[in-house]
């Protein structure tokens, strides 16, 4: 169970689009490890390193649109500020060994799929048109 990356999640901003394709392969990373019966403190490890990478790249990105003046970026930063918040209750759960974190289920790799690629979708893909330097 993986998230199948392709190109309708590329932005044509490389920075942000070679940021997008790490976070999703961090993702897979965690998925492949667990399912291979990784060390707890291994897989948490990598939830610890995704947290940060999340982290750089929503700063990266807000600078970004700061610098292009883009209207919206107060709801984009709530966006952010949101799944941050989602991913470190995830974080918690799986260090408390909470089953269904635990597990990596279709409702873990669903609850990913949502918590990166919709908001590539929904809330990403809407700011491109004020990106006028592409870098
Ligand atoms: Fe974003
Ligand atoms: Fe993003």
């Amino acid at each position: 169970m993986q998230i199948e990356w392709s190109d309708q999640y590329k932005l044509g901003i490389p920075l942000i689009d070679a940021e997008h394709k790490a976070l999703a392969d961090l993702v897979n990373h965690f998925f492949i490890r667990s399912e291979a019966g990784a060390a707890p403190e291994e897989l948490e490890a990598i939830l610890s390193s995704l947290i940060d990478k999340t982290r750089d790249h929503f700063r990266h990105e807000e600078n970004l649109l700061d610098r292009h003046g883009y209207p919206h970026l107060a709801l984009h930063q709530d966006a952010h500020i949101g799944l941050l918040q989602h991913l470190s209750r995830f974080q918690e759960d799986y260090i408390q060994g909470r089953t269904e974190a635990r597990d990596i289920t279709v409702d873990t790799v669903t609850f990913f799929r949502n918590w990166l690629l919709d908001h590539i979708l929904k809330d990403d893909m809407p700011y491109r048109p004020y990106i006028q330097t592409l870098s």
